[in-house]
């Protein structure tokens, strides 16, 4: 599906919609196609109960006077409602119903709504933003899908008066929707074929949008004492990577960057502690962390961002096997620290450990940020709702809470402490790799926080929210790529001049 913006003018083909205000209140287009049709729009509204609440659709097939296939009336909500995560909705919803008519061309007019701050031109990239994140399919694997079940719309067409100005609010827009596909697919890809290897080398992809990519291999990992994140990835097949890509956008090119740290666990059987069969191929996904840090640097490099960003994805594959770490092994990390492996389960924590030290000591970030799908606990206390958000700064706190609110990808704080870091305590080592079950998310970012010296420190807890169970406004059911529209605006909103 392509996006296009264009002038306003009646299609002669496909499908038309028309945003509506609650309380039938009718945009500009709604009144025109009534003024052509008679007033069929109102006849419509009066038989479907159409009041234009949020999300509620009717439809006008084959409108009388009108060459178009249909016109679908979407509701708009309360105007005073309307900002931009509400019209960002509207246009998902407009590409969901245009994808579900059939047609292959389809187009929203984009109506001056009373009252609301933003200019028609935003308003409508705003709408193309997601309509294209909600349009994104992952269909590589589908052989025999017959053409009627296949997706037939071509063009999703936004009409607003100053196309030009459209355009130039969608290109940065895109570029993040751009991220957010590369996420998506990285996560969506089986462990068969996305694996550390694999992982490491689609890193390269981005080295022509003038990211500095950097992988290191185990003989290297061995040399800095990476003994942590080896240990997990020592039962794999696969050799285990840490990815460095570097976006230096800011006009100071020596000022300290913000890092970005992901979890690349590309596959978590759990190892020798293995997990139980029953949805254990949802752990392909355990690498959602490293993959939000690839399409961050996507979109950061797609619309030229003026900031300094240094990401680093930590990639392994967490096997059960001759070699696999074992419980009760003793692993000396990069920092020097020893860990106690109680649970080869708790994995996610060993190989930030050492993506952590090494980011903070080579690149001396001025904010350190991780991403990780760290713990099953996190989802029994938010659900899918917010991801856990732990940090030893409450003013990064205030500014990711509040980019995650602006973008939809709402944070929320859990509490850190003393008495949570004893619970990790271990009688042979430093530290051992799990507590005794109780607040699990809380214990896992106190054994990250060991990691962290004094640099202002979050860590994103996203087991609960990478994935999508169900659809959701702008992210079809499925991978989420959670964490990349966040980070991305609160770079944009903190740090870019
Ligand atoms: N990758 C999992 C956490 C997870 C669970 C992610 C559900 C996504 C959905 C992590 O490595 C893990 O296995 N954590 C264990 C920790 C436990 C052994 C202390 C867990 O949460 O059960
Ligand atoms: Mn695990
Ligand atoms: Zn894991």
């Amino acid at each position: 599906m392509k996006i296009v913006f264009a002038k306003p003018a009646m299609p002669q083909q496909g499908v038309l919609i028309v945003g509506v205000l609650e309380g039938r209140k009718k945009l500009a287009t709604a009144q025109l196609i009534d003024a052509k049709t008679k007033g069929a729009l109102k006849k419509l509204f009066d038989v479907a109960r159409f009041e234009g609440r949020t999300d509620q659709v009717a439809s006008l097939m084959v409108p009388p006077g009108l060459k178009l296939a249909r016109v679908i009336a979407i509701g708009l909500g309360k105007a005073s409602d309307i900002d931009e995560k509400r019209l960002e909705a509207f246009g998902a919803k407009a590409a969901t119903e245009a994808l579900a008519s059939g047609e292959a061309e389809a187009a929203l007019a984009v109506d001056a709504i009373p009252g609301c701050k933003l200019g028609e031109a935003a308003m409508a990239a705003r709408m193309a933003l997601g309509a294209s994140l909600k349009s994104w399919r992952f269909d590589r694997y589908f052989t025999t899908e017959k053409a009627d079940d296949k997706p037939k719309l071509k063009t999703f067409t936004l009409l607003g008066l100053d196309v030009a100005a459209a355009r130039k609010a969608f290109l940065p827009l895109n570029a993040v929707a751009e991220g957010v596909r590369l996420t998506r697919e990285l996560q969506s890809e089986p462990a068969n074929i996305i694996h550390p290897e694999s992982m490491a080398a689609r890193a390269r992809e981005l080295i022509r949008l003038g990211v500095k990519v950097e992988i290191l291999g185990e003989a290297q990992m061995k040399r800095l004492g990476m003994n942590a994140l080896l240990g997990v990835g020592q039962g794999s097949a696969r050799e285990s990577k840490l990815v460095v890509m570097r976006w230096t956008g800011s006009r100071n090119k020596q000022a300290a960057p913000i890092a970005i740290v992901g979890k690349g666990v590309t596959f978590d059987s759990g190892g020798i502690s293995i997990k139980p069969a029953g949805g254990m191929e949802e752990m392909k996904w355990d690498m959602s962390g490293a993959a939000v840090v690839y399409g961050l640097m996507k979109a950061l490099a797609g619309r030229k961002a003026k900031v300094n960003v240094v990401g680093v994805a930590g990639l392994v594959e967490n096997m059960p096997s001759g070699t696999a770490q074992r419980p009760g092994d003793v692993v000396k990390s990069m920092s020097g620290q020893t860990i106690e492996v109680i649970n080869t389960d708790a994995e996610g924590r060993l190989v930030l450990a050492d993506a952590l030290w090494y980011c903070q000591n080579r690149f001396k970030p001025t904010a350190m940020i991780d991403l990780a799908t760290l713990t099953g606990a996190i989802l029994v206390a938010l659900g899918s709702e917010y991801a856990g958000l732990f940090s030893n700064d409450d003013k990064l706190c205030e500014r990711l809470a509040s980019a995650g609110e602006s973008v939809g990808e709402p944070l929320w704080r859990l509490p850190m402490g003393e008495a949570y870091d004893k619970m990790i305590k271990s009688d042979i080592a430093d530290m051992k790799n799990i507590g005794d079950g109780k607040a699990g998310s809380i214990t896992a970012a106190q054994f990250l926080k060991r990691f962290v010296n004094n640099v202002p420190w979050a860590h994103l807890d996203i087991a609960g929210t990478a994935w999508a169970k169900k659809d959701l406004a702008t992210v079809p059911k499925g991978a989420a790529a959670f964490g990349v529209r966040l980070l991305d605006r609160f770079l944009q909103d903190n740090y870019e001049r």
